[in-house]
């Protein structure tokens, strides 16, 4: 496609990739989660005024099992026990597969981020699936080999990656915590920065995502808790692999990035999140830091967008039934003071943004510093999956939407434009599926959230959930 000079203007030469489940059947098994999907990347380029693009699965060990078998053969999300073990010899053997890692799946279909050394990564939760690619042919190169000794299961599936460092939080399921390691770029060993402790119920809870400011790393801890008898004993619970555990209070841990202790630990309102937008430090009178701002897509404390997001949910035909959670911007106020208790407030009123909030993006130069602008998937009620993109104003407390009827956008991803000087100085991309099955790359400016392109791709695209940018070397 050729491209307008508008977009030319705002947008430099460079790629767009996105991941996120794009194959749910093989042979005759069909997934029954939107997470479960074999990953498939698909990628914009921009150069010199021109727009080319493509899509392909990653090449993961559960795939290429799968498609060589018919069937699945490693433990997608929502399949943790797909024939259910009977006798004590399956129950040892599913034991064994998890513990040393060989049950789980590599599918790598969350996350794409390029490394501070030029690589590129694609994630999921399981350590396992971190997985190396070549972001013009798209082919797999490999697994991203961790050099350390350090063991674990999982991992946080959207690390922190500067062009120095790389942080991320690995659960610890038997010793309630998560380890916080930090992998310089360049390197492929993680070292241990910290631990944090969690503080209620019997195990972690599920960190998806995690934010930082420019001194500490925020690690939440929901009710929303890995269900370890669960895993152990190869069952699903009623929310998949977690336990919602409301009683077992939650949680706001605060790290300090040069020494790794734990300089804060409040008991917040209880909260459901799976992504948090971004956190900064505001200083007291004094000018010392006196809390932590950390914001995050809140449901109300309320688990129900896991099995909102099950494929029979999703392509339920009742489309004039609102049965989508309701979200929002929420905001924690965690003290540094010694206080035993932060806050939690709804920052824009949700009806600015249909009571949808989720597959946020800022601009990463305002990442752990006070910022003023959110993109996400925002929701044009009624519907039963996120149909809008939402541009959130946390100044002016007001949202600017964009929305298609029949269409369904995925995360907008912001790019700066080069040169820009204001936090909104340049566009979003997200990629856009159709009810007649088409799909394009939409590119809107960020500033008045209007459509400056849209680059159609000859067939449909699945949805997806995350990308990135990675600007053309001059
Ligand atoms: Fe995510």
């Amino acid at each position: 496609m050729i491209l307008t000079c508008d977009l030319m203007v705002l947008l430099q030469n460079g790629t767009y990739l996105r991941n996120g489940p794009g194959l749910w059947d093989v042979g005759e098994h069909s997934f029954h989660h939107i997470f479960d999907g074999y990953a498939t990347l698909v990628r914009i380029s921009f150069n010199q005024g021109r727009a080319t693009g493509a899509h392909r699965l990653i090449q993961s060990e559960a795939y290429k099992a799968a498609r060589t078998h018919g069937r699945p053969l490693h433990r997608e999300f929502s399949s943790l026990c797909p024939r259910k073990p009977g006798s004590l010899l399956d129950r040892v053997r599913n034991i064994v597969g998890l513990s040393s890692g060989t049950a789980l799946s590599d599918n790598a279909n969350v996350s794409v981020l390029p490394l501070g050394d030029g690589r590129v990564i694609c994630l999921t939760e399981t350590t396992k699936s971190s997985v190396l690619i070549d972001p013009d042919t798209l082919d797999t190169i490999g697994k991203f080999h961790f050099t350390d000794r350090l063991w674990g299961l999982l991992q946080s599936t959207h690390p922190v990656v500067t062009p120095t460092e790389f942080l991320t939080l690995l659960p610890d399921l038997f010793r309630r915590g998560h380890r916080v390691v930090r992998m310089a770029a360049g390197s492929n060993e993680r070292k241990v920065l910290g631990r944090v402790h969690c503080r209620g119920g019997l195990a972690p809870g599920w960190v998806h995502s995690f934010a930082v400011t420019e001194n500490y790393i925020i690690v939440p801890e929901m009710p929303l808790r890995y269900s370890v008898t669960g895993v152990l004993k190869s069952e699903l619970t009623p929310w998949y692999i977690f336990d919602w555990v409301p009683e077992s209070g939650s949680y706001m841990h605060v790290v300090c990035r040069s020494t790794g202790k734990t300089v804060a630990s409040v008991e917040v309102p209880p909260f459901m999140a799976l992504h948090f937008i971004n956190a900064y430090e505001q200083r007291d009178d004094d000018g010392g830091t006196g809390v932590i701002i950390a914001d995050c897509c809140e449901y109300y404390a309320d688990p129900a967008i896991i099995e909102a997001l099950a494929l029979h949910r999703l392509r339920s035909p009742g489309i004039n039934k609102d049965a989508f959670p309701d979200a929002r911007v929420a905001r924690f106020r965690i003290p540094l003071d010694g206080s035993a208790r932060g806050d939690l407030e709804t920052v824009v009123d949700p009806d600015a943004h249909g009571r949808g909030v989720e597959l946020c993006s800022i601009n990463p130069a305002y990442q752990g510093k006070e910022y003023r602008y959110v993109y996400a998937c925002g929701a044009r009620r009624p519907c039963n999956f996120f149909n809008s993109l939402t541009k959130i104003d946390l100044a002016e407390k007001g949202a600017k939407n964009w929305y298609e009827a029949g269409s369904v956008p995925s995360e907008p991803f912001f790019v700066a434009r080069p040169g820009g000087t204001n936090e909104d100085d340049g566009v979003v991309i997200s990629i856009v599926s159709t009810v007649e099955g088409e799909g394009y790359a939409l590119v809107l400016d960020a500033a008045s959230f209007k459509e400056v392109a849209r680059v159609r791709f000859p067939y449909g695209l699945p949805y997806g959930f995350h990308g990135c940018w990675i600007p053309k070397k001059i």
